[in-house]
């Protein structure tokens, strides 16, 4: 059996990832409809070796779609998300606008695919923020093995994770600087090349960042489970592709540094690198794949139950489209 696909915002950096991540892991693509805005309507598109023309969504019958994978912003999704779920298209949104619903499946397919058999109450699956997806991944056979009671953790986040405008950003700002030209800022908040910008997404009353919150939230709410405690600080860094995170967990149990080893090997879409002096970088290890990369592991000099580990993953990849489109391979397996 084959499936019709939507890709909302297809011509956007995780959209194009989509499209191109359907095809690597050759997903049963019947037609493909990418769709986007006005403003890129028309274009063509590179798709299996064929070309395809981008459509407008707002003259796009989701009825023709079995599966739309959305990923164009949250004020786009609040509005098409419905039309197309209504339509019979089920819809795996890459915004945070449904996440927190409490009827919307929150899914990490290694962490949390059972969830996935409400997607009939709304016909909405929520796809988790980059930085929760890869520490989940990286932690889910420790929460299984031990518990976990509390996580700080400290974020290293790549600029592609706010979309194709701030790539170009931090390109135009450090040739700008390398030629001694004035440097503008318009996505970030501040300077991001040769920089560290503590802010990402807006601040909330409590001080944090809804960028931090949205690692609470989700992290309680995709491992079922309110009792887990999450302090996150999240930081913009002058990287590309790949986000990485300083994870510093305290378990439930006393825990054994050898059994969770092994637990790392032999979980899914996980590589744990090891040895003397390595240890995985966005750049050299985890830009371009699929793999959520585990390093530094070691026990808290500090805390009794405290461990350590250093995790960095592709965030467009399996921080976004590998993950969608997974979504979309446990759904058509076992509910379409
Ligand atoms: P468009 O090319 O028409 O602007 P990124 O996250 O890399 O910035 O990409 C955003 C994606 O979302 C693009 O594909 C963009 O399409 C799409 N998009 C943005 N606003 C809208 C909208 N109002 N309607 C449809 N697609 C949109």
């Amino acid at each position: 059996q084959k499936f019709n696909v939507a890709v909302l915002g297809a011509t956007g950096l995780v959209g194009k990832q989509i499209i191109e991540t359907l095809a690597e892991r050759k997903f049963p693509v019947d037609k493909l409809y990418p769709l986007a805005s006005s403003r890129s309507a028309g274009e063509e598109i590179d798709f299996m070796g064929e070309k395809v023309t981008v459509l407008d969504v707002e003259e796009f019958d989701f009825a023709q779609a079995h599966i739309g994978l959305f990923s164009a912003g949250g004020s786009v999704s609040e509005k098409y998300a419905p039309i197309a779920a209504e339509a019979g298209c089920v819809v795996i949104d890459n915004t945070s606008h449904f996440r927190y619903d409490y009827d919307v499946p929150l899914v990490v397919p290694e962490v949390n695919a059972a969830s996935l058999a409400d997607f009939r109450n709304r016909n909405i699956i929520a796809n988790p923020n980059c930085s929760t997806i890869q520490m989940l991944v990286a932690l889910k056979p420790i929460y299984d093995a031990y518990g976990i009671d509390r996580i700080n953790v400290s974020t290293y986040q790549a600029v592609s994770g706010a979309g194709k405008e701030a790539v170009d950003e931090l390109a135009k700002q450090t040739a700008n600087l390398m030629n001694a030209r004035p440097m503008e800022n318009e996505v970030f908040p501040k300077q991001i090349a040769f920089n560290v910008i503590p802010q990402i997404d807006a601040f909330q009353e409590n001080g944090y960042t809804k960028e931090e919150m949205k690692m609470v939230w989700e992290t309680q709410k995709i491992l079922g489970d309110s009792s887990v405690m999450v302090n996150p600080t999240a930081v913009r860094v002058p990287v590309f592709f790949g986000h990485a995170e300083a994870i510093h967990l305290e378990t439930r149990m006393p825990y054994d540094l050898e059994h969770i080893k092994q637990l790392l090997t032999d979980a899914p879409g996980i590589e744990l690198i090891e040895g003397e002096e390595d240890y995985p970088t966005p750049v050299s290890d985890a830009s371009g794949n699929d793999t959520v990369y585990v390093g530094r592991l070691r026990a808290d000099i500090s805390h009794p139950m405290g461990l350590n580990l250093w995790v960095v993953s592709d965030n467009t990849r399996k921080g976004a489209a590998t993950n969608s489109v997974q979504i979309a391979e446990e759904l058509v397996a076992n509910y379409l």
